[in-house]
């Protein structure tokens, strides 16, 4: 039979680790907001979309290929651009396999980022990514989707211009359209490849 002693010191451990658990689980308020639902986190599901060819296109169109799906804007300052270079490093860096994933770039600026931007723009980069845009709702449903914190910030110098605060993070999704991890933009882009490549 324990003793007192040992029962004590089990029963410290215990609420140690309980702590340790708790400092753990803080959430970190620059990760995007991942609820599980029935152990999958919630993010993705149905969009409904206009590609830069001006095709609708859903995430039916997109099933059967793992799918990388990346938020902003054309005029995004430096965030975007940066996260699209490290994409375009990426699938540089995977060759002629690029092909077998879909890589999306879905505009948070609707009213500025027409199709024809959006194309001019992505084609900069990497001819493997696709621009995405639609109307204001369908954007709205699909940040909704995404769980992608965007605001518009007016320019204080020009109010008739303005910036969009987003958060941005590159979504890889199965062939089925499932969440499978999410990386910053930040991210390196030997790490994006080798996730990339083991996604196929
Ligand atoms: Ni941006």
């Amino acid at each position: 039979m324990p003793s007192k002693l040992t029962v004590a010191l089990a029963l410290g451990l215990l609420a140690g680790i309980a702590t340790a658990y708790i400092a753990l689980s803080v959430p970190d308020p620059s990760a995007p907001q991942i609820t599980a639902t029935a152990g999958k986190p919630a993010i993705g599901g149905p969009f409904s979309l206009i590609n830069t060819a001006g095709q609708r296109r859903t995430e039916k169109d997109f099933a059967g290929k793992p799918m990388l799906v990346f938020f902003g804007f054309t005029n995004c300052p430096d965030v975007c651009p940066s996260g699209l270079q490290t994409l375009t490093v990426a699938l540089n860096e995977l060759g002629d396999k690029a092909n077998q994933i879909s890589t999306l770039f879905i505009t948070l600026d609707p009213d500025r980022d027409t199709a024809d931007t959006l194309s001019q723009y992505v084609k900069s980069f990497h001819p493997n990514i696709q621009g995405l845009t639609g109307t204001p709702d369908e954007i709205q449903s699909a940040i909704k989707a995404y769980r992608v914190y965007a605001v518009k910030v007016p320019d204080e110098k020009d109010p008739k211009r303005y910036n969009i605060d987003h958060s941005s993070f590159f979504y890889l999704m199965n062939a089925n359209g499932e969440y499978t991890k999410h990386f910053p933009h930040s991210t390196d882009a030997h790490v994006l490849a080798k996730a990339l490549a083991a996604a196929l």
